[in-house]
């Protein structure tokens, strides 16, 4: 008798998986045994009130901050001791809360930075591929302008572009609707949504608005620095909401 294989087809590797992460500023001990993944293709929506943990998992998961305990692992293989262009190069694109775009730089030269993400870095001779202006029209129009002279919302779709010229895998968007205007948000969300449909990437998102939280396909709730509450998106319940998300 043939005996059959055990496992005989592994497991797909998760895009991110985030293992028992302990990361202290100085002696305050922030995130507490913390696990989470992101499947190839995922959109999972990290949430949590103000001062949790969140925006601390997203610099560990880039290697801005080390973890005294814990591994992150990128595509099944550890890179809590790579240093952060070396994930960046990888393919984990960061969109950092706050958005970060250099103001005195042009928006073609802002553009022009998220080249030095590509494997090989930054040549020299790249032009801004057309799918980017594409997704977002404005820049094209803007591109001679200063990036500190655009409204929040270009300056927040500056900083996701920016990221997509670098080809990301798996992209994580700190808050990215933070302080922009309504009719905005479902902007970004809605690009957001096209740009996973058409380039297949994986998305970390930290988000506050309950209708982009629901565009994920899972959540994960922080609180204290712990994950608290895991589950689909669809099976929210009013109690999760009212309790992580400041609606
Ligand atoms: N550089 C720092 N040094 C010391 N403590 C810090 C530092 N940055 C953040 N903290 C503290 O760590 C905790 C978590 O902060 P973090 O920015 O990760 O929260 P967050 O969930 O992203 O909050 P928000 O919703 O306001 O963005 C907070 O108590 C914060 O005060
Ligand atoms: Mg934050």
């Amino acid at each position: 008798m043939i005996t059959p294989e055990i496992n005989p087809q592994p497991a797909t590797a998760a895009m991110l998986q985030v293992s028992n992460l302990n990361v202290y500023y100085g002696e305050s001990h922030i995130l507490r045994n913390v696990d989470l993944s992101v499947q190839p293709g995922e959109m999972v929506c990290l949430i949590g009130r103000n001062g949790v943990g969140k925006t601390t998992l997203m610099k560990t998961v880039m290697g801005l901050l080390s973890p005294r305990r814990g591994d992150v692992y990128y595509q099944g293989a550890p890179v809590t001791n790579r240093p952060t262009n070396q994930r960046v190069r990888k393919g984990i694109g960061y969109v950092p809360q706050g958005r970060e775009i250099i103001p005195r730089l042009t928006v073609e030269e802002n553009l022009l930075l998220g080249f030095e993400a590509r494997p090989g870095g930054r040549r020299g001779n790249e032009r801004i591929p057309e799918e980017i202006f594409d997704l977002f029209p404005v820049l094209k129009t803007m591109l001679p302008r200063r990036g500190g002279d655009l409204s929040g919302g270009q300056q927040q779709q500056l900083a996701i572009a920016r990221a997509l010229v670098g080809q990301p895998r798996l992209l994580l968007l700190d808050e990215p609707t933070e302080g922009i205007q309504p009719s905005i948000v479902l902007e970004i969300e809605a690009v957001v949504k096209r740009i996973i449909r058409e380039t297949g990437i994986s998305v970390l998102l930290v988000e506050q608005h309950l209708h982009f939280v629901r565009q994920a396909d899972r959540y994960y709730a922080m609180q204290k620095g712990g994950i608290v509450a895991n589950g689909f998106t669809a099976d929210l319940s009013q109690d999760v909401i009212q309790e992580f998300l400041a609606v």
